[in-house]
């Protein structure tokens, strides 16, 4: 493999910068399972503060944030609705039905995004036979969906279809800071509406560890029981949340870095012959490619080996993903690997 690796599997892959480590080596901390620990309080209240929510909670991944959200709002025989392809659905092992006993029902979105009406339709009518419809689950920006981004007209309806029926809400808003930047909306306004909202701080913002889960006082004392219960109170923590505040104050704004990016890797990739990329649906840092024929597999061992990681998602499809891990000459990189293994003259 060449030496510089350009690792676009995931926005997961960052390190932190010699100034987060800084941060870090210099926090201050305590037993915050005790409530001790003066960093992690303080990355709560000002991740609270940008979500406009009362209280949050810091949370070891994002899937726990959201399986304690889940946990939080439901009773064991539940259904909770969320789209086809939402990461609650497919990536959490299970742990909806295992931890919280709920049944998922899925609603047929559009690259994740669903409309008030399908929240309408899967609605269940008060009657013995059927589970309870608790919960409704929104991603945004939507990870399988391509990074898309949800208008936010759309969210209040289907937040409001939602209440109306007296079923609560939660946001799985890993990339919440992206949707925000790229859409120049504040993240309080997309978690306007929610009961609850989870966020993560070791994707695009870069922080090694961590996510937060928001709500009302009431939620987060409940959460904070769950969060115990399934193994995630820790203690000295503020040595991995001072790394999340560094992120929230310096990392936030440059995601329009990584967006950029993954708009020219779209651009470079649509000149390549036998490789299929919509170019306007690159909406943050996703860019999801296709293969015109035959299998990823070999494409991929192949930028594999000049140094270039990316993730195979589908027989013919894959994923990459612009962080602070990748800068522009190493997006050119990845264009040029990708015409050597398509067979591509270089440009
Ligand atoms: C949309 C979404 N939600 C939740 C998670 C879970 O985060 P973690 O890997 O910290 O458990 C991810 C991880 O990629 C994600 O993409």
């Amino acid at each position: 493999m060449a030496s510089e690796v350009v690792d676009l599997r995931s926005d997961t892959v960052t390190k932190p910068t010699d100034a987060m480590r800084q941060a870090m080596a210099e926090a201050e901390v305590g037993d915050d399972v005790l409530g001790d620990d003066p960093t992690v309080a303080e990355l709560e209240r000002r991740t609270a503060e940008i979500l406009g929510q009362d209280a949050a909670l810091f949370m070891p991944s994002g899937t726990m944030a959201n399986q304690v959200a889940i946990r939080c709002h439901t009773q064991p025989g539940d259904e909770m609705l969320a789209d086809a392809n939402a990461h609650i659905y497919w990536y959490e092992a299970g742990g909806s039905a295992a931890l919280s006993g709920v049944i998922c029902r899925l609603l047929p979105g559009e690259r994740g995004v669903f409309s008030a009406a399908d929240v309408r339709a899967a609605l269940r009518p008060a009657d013995i036979h059927f589970p309870p419809t608790r919960l409704l689950a929104v991603e945004n920006t939507h990870n399988r969906g391509g990074g898309t981004i949800w208008p936010l007209a759309q969210l209040r309806d289907v937040c409001g279809v939602a209440r109306e029926a007296g079923v609560r809400t939660h946001l799985d808003g890993a990339r919440l800071w992206n949707a925000s930047v790229a859409a120049g909306i504040p993240e309080a306004e997309y978690a306007r509406d929610f009961d609850s909202v989870s966020v993560c701080f070791s994707k695009g913002l870069g922080a090694p560890v961590g996510s937060a889960l928001a709500g009302s006082m009431e939620l987060v004392a409940r959460a904070r029981r769950f969060r115990k219960q399934f193994g995630g109170g820790m203690r000295q923590a503020g040595i991995i949340a001072a790394g999340a505040l560094y992120a929230l104050a310096h990392h936030r704004e440059r995601l329009a870095d990584d967006h950029t990016n993954a708009k020219r890797l779209a651009r470079g990739l649509s000149g390549v012959p036998g490789i299929q990329v919509n170019r306007d649906r690159i909406e943050t840092n996703m860019v999801y490619f296709d293969l015109e024929h035959g299998s990823a597999t070999s494409l991929v061992e192949h930028l594999r080996e000049a140094g270039v990681l990316v993730l195979q998602t589908g027989e013919r499809t894959i994923r990459a993903v612009t962080s602070l891990a990748v800068d522009a000459p190493g997006i050119t990189r990845a264009i040029d690997a990708v015409r050597e293994g398509m067979g591509a003259p270089p440009q």
